[in-house]
């Protein structure tokens, strides 16, 4: 859909859904055409109206006028996503005979090379397609690997399924708007006149009885962006939190032969209250040593240090490739010389774990702030100690958390239990973001 195409299809949106004329003016217009292009107000000086003017008023106007009739947060910065999506329905020519998008994988990453990961893509598969297991999710730092994972793993059982649908959350969709979007995958039988008119939980039993008719494998990437604070207020997160919540409950514990797995940096609460037997978690860490060299491979590298830059890296694929580049272009390829010099994390690393710590609640902020400057693994009756105002059940509960998300690594080798971050590059970074307060 082009710009023109997009506004075109709103105005018809908002007429046929809220049965009103939505009308913008030339510059309004254009504004929006622009914004579709990603186009910054500072390049908007050709409209015939001071930049100031659009940027200030005009601008903002119209987006807030187009969130009060879209029903949905759209910003300069997500239009761009929020509007086609609304707009979208599964096009003809990728419908099969019965009119519907079986596998859809618009939205996954194109397959790369890709090494290693024998022991996870066996547990999926045990999981998922022996087990019939409803709900599974996926954790982990970021660029630990978690997508190209499910990429993998979904050309591994691609013909086990009747639907497969990869979604990637780029925004904080309402529950509303991601129902809608799924429902557009419903054979026609399935769907009500107006499944709009139902509210959240009919809708939710009707995609489950979607499931159960049908064997689907849903995968939703990136779903740590459902809560995204930077997007939504707080009171939306809430919501979306709740809703969601919900809506992962039905999965886990309703009647139905499918799988919804969610890849995501966090997890969410209602995974844990789930029963046990019926969702699995799976927290990505690095790849081992030998599947660390394939990926050094694509570089021209020394021979010499390859293993001390793995253990360095501790086979995070992602900032392995990024140190890897960096010693190509920047070290002559000569790894030794590159180790004697400060940690290297790179810019896009660094704002993967900035998204993942701005996505963190007080306790576990303070917590990882703790035991990143602890040099002995701690027992749970020892981090209570470091807090004494919180509740134990609290702190149980944060600690659970942080291990599925990735952050603290648990050790079940001594009496108790003992939690310690281990990973270099995550104690590096969270220490340069939480300066020791004494220093
Ligand atoms: N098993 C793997 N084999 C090869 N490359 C990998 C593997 N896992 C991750 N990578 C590389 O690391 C990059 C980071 O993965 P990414 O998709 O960012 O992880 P995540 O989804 O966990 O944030 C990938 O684009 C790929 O280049
Ligand atoms: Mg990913």
């Amino acid at each position: 859909m082009d710009t023109k195409q997009i506004i075109r299809g709103l105005k018809d949106w908002v007429k046929r859904e809220k049965g009103i004329d939505f009308h913008l003016n030339a510059c309004q217009e254009a504004i929006l055409e622009y914004s579709l292009q990603n186009i910054a107000y500072a390049n908007m000086d050709n409209l015939g109206y001071a930049v100031d003017t659009i940027k200030n008023n005009t601008g903002p106007d119209l987006f807030k006028r187009l969130s009060e009739v879209t029903d949905r947060k759209v910003s300069k910065k997500n239009c761009f996503l929020t509007l086609p999506r609304l707009l979208e329905h599964p096009s003809s020519e990728e419908d099969t005979e019965n009119n519907l998008l079986r596998i859809d994988l618009r939205e996954a990453p194109v397959p790369k090379d890709f090494y290693g990961r024998v022991e996870e893509l066996s547990k999926l598969e045990t999981w998922i397609v022996n087990e019939h297991c409803p709900l599974v999710g996926v954790f982990g730092m970021g660029g630990i690997g978690k997508t190209p994972l499910l990429r993998k793993f979904v050309d591994k059982v691609k013909d086990k399924f009747d639907y497969i649908i990869w979604k990637k959350l780029e925004y904080s969709p309402f529950l509303e708007d991601f129902l809608t979007h799924i429902e557009s995958y419903f054979p026609a039988n399935n769907l009500e006149k107006n499944p709009h008119k139902k509210n959240i939980p009919q809708r939710i039993l009707s995609l489950i009885s979607f499931l159960n008719q049908h064997r689907c494998l849903l995968i939703f990437d990136n779903w740590e962006k459902l809560m995204a604070t930077d997007e939504i207020s707080e009171d939306q997160q809430k919501r979306n939190y709740f809703n969601y919540g919900k809506f992962l409950e039905s999965v886990a514990t309703l009647e139905h032969q499918s799988c919804v797995v969610f890849v995501s940096l966090q997890t969410h609460q209602q995974m844990d209250i789930a029963d046990k037997s019926r969702v699995r978690r799976l927290t990505l860490t690095g790849l081992n040593n030998q599947d660390s060299q394939y990926i050094l491979k694509n570089f021209k590298l020394s021979e010499k240090g390859r293993e001390r830059l793995i253990k360095q890296y501790q086979g995070h694929p992602s900032a392995l490739e990024f140190a890897a580049q960096h010693i190509q272009n920047n070290y002559n390829g000569e790894i030794d010389d590159f180790l004697k010099g400060t940690f290297f994390i790179h810019d896009v690393i660094t704002d993967l774990f900035d998204k993942h710590i701005s996505g963190l609640s007080n306790i576990e902020l303070n917590i990882v702030g703790k035991l990143v400057y602890e040099t002995e693994p701690m027992s749970l009756p020892e981090i209570y100690q470091l807090f004494p105002s919180i509740s134990q059940a609290k702190i149980g509960q944060a600690i659970d958390k942080l291990c599925t998300d990735g952050l603290i690594a648990r050790d079940d080798s001594q009496r108790l239990p003992t939690f310690c971050i281990v990973h270099p590059l995550l104690i590096k970074y969270i220490k340069r973001r939480f300066p020791k307060k004494d220093d």
